[in-house]
């Protein structure tokens, strides 16, 4: 069954076709530079974008994977979380391709498409695992007994990971979104270089990161440019750690309370080297295995789409075409 799946939610306007929720043909990513220079993604900015964007996104994504709009089974699109006016503009197109054709729609939940891009790449992932689903929108921990069946473990309180490594970069002068720029430089500096706080150690499962955010800040502010300038890397190393360290301490003791063997992580954080390498080490200790996607499945894109779109069609079968986009969507729990 070929899927063609959608992602409008933020600021990549992204297409893809994917057969049988497991084989991408393609996956167009176009990720919206206009909003650099804001320091950050601008609705209305984001919105205008993909409008501009979608269709020519959507002819490369059909070309790329050399089938016709005719060869597609099912549309896929995601319906939320996310930004609404971005989210409508995938939707609405989704859904008119649907309406003209007579295709099935399928609306994803981004969230269980980031979950599925572990389920798109491993196929020896169990069923039931766990997945730290951690990116610029969501920090949290779910267990998943199967695709469509989750239970929540735990969640941040305020800001995602993802936001608090944009807020540091931005201090640091690294652009936006700055994750990657971070991850990229702390190889080179020391962890011990300087110990921000870990947040939330006595509760279980939740995640706070605006404590270490405004610890940052103020860190920052007192230093001086000379030794930012000087110890750039140590710093982006220093404050990575911090994060990291939550995470991993996290995601270990909720996967030995949920006895699962296998263990995701996805999002685009889940592209964090660090993370990945201290993830990887102490669960491997407790005999439990990591899978994380390839980095261009960690961030968003249309491919995970598609395939948590394939996984909700064999579950639910076809979504009604009235759907609307919601910008708070939370995972299905039931
Ligand atoms: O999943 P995503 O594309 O969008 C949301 O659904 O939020 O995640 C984007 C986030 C940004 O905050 C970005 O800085 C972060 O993922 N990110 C990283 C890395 N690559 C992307 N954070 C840390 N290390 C990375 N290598
Ligand atoms: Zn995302």
């Amino acid at each position: 069954m070929l899927i063609l799946g959608i992602e409008t939610s933020c600021d990549e306007t992204s297409v893809a076709v994917v057969r049988d929720g497991r084989e991408i043909l393609s996956n167009v990513i176009l990720s919206q530079t206009a909003h650099s220079k804001f320091g950050g993604v601008v609705p209305e900015v984001a919105s205008r974008e993909h409008i501009k964007l979608i269709i020519p996104v959507y002819r490369q994504a059909l070309d790329e994977a050399e089938v016709t709009l005719d060869e597609i089974d099912v549309i896929a699109a995601t319906i939320g979380p996310g930004l609404v006016g971005p989210l409508l503009v995938g939707l609405s197109f989704a859904k008119g391709l649907a309406y003209v054709t007579g295709k099935s729609f399928v609306p994803v939940n981004h969230l269980e498409g980031h979950l599925a891009a572990n389920i798109l790449q491993h196929r020896t992932l169990d069923k039931h695992h766990l997945t730290l689903i951690v990116s610029g929108g969501h920090t949290m921990l779910v267990e998943v007994k199967q695709f469509g069946d989750y239970h929540i473990l735990g969640r941040t309180r305020d800001d995602a990971a993802g936001e608090a490594f944009d807020k540091i970069a931005k201090l640091l002068g690294l652009g936006y979104p700055g994750g990657a720029e971070i991850d990229r430089l702390a190889a080179g500096g020391d962890p011990k270089f300087h110990r921000f706080p870990r947040a939330m150690r006595k509760e279980a499962y939740t995640f706070s990161f605006s404590g270490l955010k405004t610890a940052a800040a103020l860190y920052l502010k007192k230093q001086g440019q000379t030794v930012r300038d000087r110890h750039l890397s140590d710093i982006a190393a220093s404050f990575q750690e911090a994060v990291v360290d939550v995470l991993v301490e996290k995601t270990v003791a909720a996967a030995a309370a949920a006895e699962v063997r296998h263990v995701t992580v996805s999002g685009g954080v889940a592209a964090n080297r660090r993370l990945r390498e201290c993830l990887q080490q102490q669960l491997s200790r407790d005999g439990r295995r990591l899978f994380y996607p390839a980095p261009e499945l960690c961030t968003d894109n249309a491919a995970m789409i598609a395939a948590a779109g394939f996984y909700s069609y064999e579950r639910y079968g076809p979504g009604e075409l009235i759907a609307d986009a919601i910008p708070y969507l939370g995972l299905n729990t039931a």
